[in-house]
């Protein structure tokens, strides 16, 4: 059970968060969608990561114009829309499994050159096209380890990665052979307000592939 404060600060959160959408979308992409892939994927549900989230999660990104950037399970395009705010003009891709979800993400964004929308499943990319992975937990524990062992037998440049809500996986990139954690730390409450309604977590990582 939620203590009724955190869930009336989350509620706050999560208002002022659409009306930020509402401004640089014209969208609120706060809406949680469920997900039909939960069975046959291991995808999460479409949640959109919370603007305060972002900027810790975020606080050390700096982008050049020749990064790519990929937010895996893009959802509603939040991650994106946050950097578009911040003015980045280099290749922003979003891959989302959730054909109802991405013609969101695809509607708001279709008038920005940088950006793309993939519809289909992250499994099927090549992430030698991307510099910085972004995930906000988009699938569950038994899909991230395909996910990472997929990333390891592919990749033949470094990248960074960005794990939003890694409390339930990120576990298995400790120690692993090429990933190096830069930080990890907990998140949850934000200048004052609950911006998850139960603590979370974030770590990011650099992979370097052996050779
Ligand atoms: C928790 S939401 C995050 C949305 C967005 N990244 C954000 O932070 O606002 C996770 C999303 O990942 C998507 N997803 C899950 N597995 C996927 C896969 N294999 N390929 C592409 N998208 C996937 C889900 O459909 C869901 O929309």
């Amino acid at each position: 059970m939620v203590n009724p404060f955190v869930a009336l600060s989350f509620r706050l959160s999560c208002m002022l968060d659409n009306k930020r959408d509402k401004k640089f979308c014209g969208n609120e992409l706060g809406v949680f969608v469920p997900s039909p892939f939960t069975g046959s994927h291991g995808a999460t549900g479409s949640q959109s990561a919370p603007y305060q989230g972002l900027d810790i999660v975020l606080k050390d990104l700096d982008l050049t114009p020749d990064d790519s950037f990929i937010d895996i399970g893009c959802g509603k395009g939040r991650v994106l829309a946050y950097l578009l705010g911040k003015g980045y003009s280099c290749r922003l891709t979003g891959v989302e499994i959730n054909p109802r979800v991405a013609e969101v993400a695809r509607s708001w964004s279709s008038g920005y050159g940088n950006v793309e929308i993939v519809e289909g499943d992250a499994f099927g990319l090549d992430f030698n096209d991307y510099t910085v992975l972004f995930m906000y937990r988009p699938m569950d524990r038994d899909a991230f380890i395909l996910f990472v062992n997929l990333l390891e037998m592919t990749l033949t440049h470094e990248i960074r990665l960005y794990y939003y809500a890694d409390g339930e996986s990120g576990f298995y990139l400790n120690e692993r052979p090429g990933w190096n954690l830069k930080i990890r730390e907990d998140i949850y409450r934000v200048r004052g307000r609950y911006i998850h309604t139960v603590p979370q977590r974030y770590s990011v990582w650099t992979y370097t592939p052996a050779g």
